[in-house]
């Protein structure tokens, strides 16, 4: 088949699931059809709600199992007869689908490679990036506060994590705002192509990154310095090959900054959204940051599902799960589990937590990044409390049209104070309305073996 017959063939397959989809949720009304259509995108938490009700473990249309439990996702997650791919299979799952290193690997190599990065986002190495995170959310407030009015999304979440995490990789400054351009449109594709459109946007955006990558990589043979990469290409072949270098920076670029503007995008929706809430945090904003962030990682996490395979045959809460089949553990819907929290649908930043949430994972691929996002979040809200106690909503919300990923694209705020119209509001930079978890049972990738990214389950 030529070049033009295969996009026909793929546009067409496409489109095809694009109509399952559609039909399982607003026709069958499918859970899992409708959390990634309109509904599940504007509020998913009414849809686990009823996935709850049918239990702790729940077949899926596609011949899967999905659960909303806290249990069950965490023991799921926790045991190592299940894994993030099917025993046997290597990396990649497909030649449209996107190397994510060792979050798509199971052990040995998932331990090897998360050795190596792990030293980068130790207590120690984390609590050095302080200054500069304060600094960052400190210019990036002041720029806003003389804007009066701006995004909250676009400058302020957006321009932090990616600040912090291209000085982590060690991407010169200016090119920083490119390596983001790209990363943002690869993170798109974590949630599933949509078109043929996007598919040549990705295609085109992939080789600009590993342009930009292979660049540096040079750069930091010559010129090494204190930063990952150079860390990276200096590692020996037994450490990690050099085909696997890639992968390992783009998954570092994009779970750095995509989930975390979402997670500050989500705390101030949230704070804004419960005014006594936002007044408790700024009463107190050094106690109260770190509690908002916690409240906000259980309501409203921005990474919402993740999923695992069953290496052998395994017992889940009393029923056979086949080798090879599917767990979706819903996390958006296990922080919300009312065996594990009280009121679980309020939102409440003194709440007294009586299980731990499951926003970063559980189990081996707990969330690396998870030390540095917390920062990250904590000092923004602190900042943003401390400075702009009279934050207020100005202007319509808009939602990622993802599922997997769940946060704001748009949040405009006003910080309460009058505006000066000479002064530029703050650069915006780009966002993906993207995501980066597959959400299975999507149908968009319908009648594929199952890899972990962007297939039906
Ligand atoms: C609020 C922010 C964040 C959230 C909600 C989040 C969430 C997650 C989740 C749920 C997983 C595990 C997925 C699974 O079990 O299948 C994960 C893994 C990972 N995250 Fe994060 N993350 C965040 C921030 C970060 C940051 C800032 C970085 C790095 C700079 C990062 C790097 C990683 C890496 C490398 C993995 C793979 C770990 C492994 O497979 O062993 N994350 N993250």
């Amino acid at each position: 088949m030529n070049d033009t017959g295969r996009a026909i063939a793929y546009a067409s397959s496409l489109y095809l699931q694009r109509a399952n989809t559609a039909y399982a949720g607003y026709i069958q009304r499918d859970p899992m059809a409708l959390l990634r259509l309109g509904p599940g995108r504007a509020n998913p938490y009414p849809i686990y709600d009823r996935i709850r009700e049918r239990g702790t473990l729940v077949p899926t249309r596609l011949g899967n199992w999905m659960s909303p439990s806290h249990r069950v996702c965490d023991s799921v997650l926790r045991n190592r007869r299940f894994g993030v791919r099917s025993a046997g299979t290597g990396t990649p799952a497909e030649p449209d689908e996107f190397d994510l290193s060792f979050l798509e690997m199971n052990p040995p190599d998932h331990t090897r490679l998360r050795r190596l990065a792990l030293p980068a986002f130790s207590p120690k190495a984390v609590a050095g990036y302080q200054d500069r995170i304060t600094r960052t959310v400190g210019d990036l407030l002041d720029r806003a506060c003389v804007a009066g009015e701006f995004d909250l999304v676009t400058g302020f979440a957006a321009p932090l994590p990616i600040a912090v995490i291209t000085d982590l990789l060690g991407v010169p400054d200016a090119d920083s705002s490119e390596f983001a351009r790209y990363g943002a449109v690869i993170a798109t594709a974590l949630d599933g192509i949509t078109s043929l459109r996007h598919a040549w946007r990705l295609q085109a955006s992939d080789a600009a990154l590993r342009r930009l990558f292979e660049k540096l990589f040079d750069l930091r043979r010559r010129v090494p310095r204190d930063d990952i990469i150079s860390r990276l290409v200096a590692a020996g072949p037994d450490q990690v090959r050099p085909d696997e270098i890639l992968p390992m920076c783009v998954l570092l670029l994009i779970a750095g900054f995509e989930t975390t503007v979402n997670l500050i995008g989500n705390a101030v929706l949230a704070l804004l959204d419960h005014p006594e809430q936002w007044q408790a945090l700024c009463a107190d904003p050094a106690a109260m940051a770190a509690k908002a962030v916690e409240e906000t990682l259980r309501y409203d996490p921005p990474v919402q599902v993740t999923s695992r395979v069953a290496l052998e045959p395994v017992d889940v809460d009393g029923k056979p799960v086949r080798m090879g089949q599917w767990v979706v553990t819903l996390i958006g819907a296990a922080n919300r589990d009312p065996e594990a929290y009280d009121s679980p649908g309020t939102f409440d930043i003194n709440r007294v937590t009586t299980a731990d949430h499951l926003a970063f994972s559980s189990g081996i691929h707990y969330c690396i990044g998870q030390p540095l996002a917390r920062l990250e979040a904590t000092i923004a809200l602190r900042m943003l409390a401390e400075r702009m106690p009279g934050l207020s909503l100005a202007g319509a919300v808009r939602r990622r049209k993802t599922t997997t990923i769940r946060g704001p694209a748009r949040l405009p705020v006003s910080t309460g104070a009058r505006r000066r119209p000479s002064t530029p509001a703050p650069r915006p930079v780009p966002v993906a309305d993207g995501a980066a978890r597959s959400l299975p049972e999507s149908g968009w990738t319908a009648g594929r073996p199952p890899g972990r990214q962007r297939q039906s389950r």
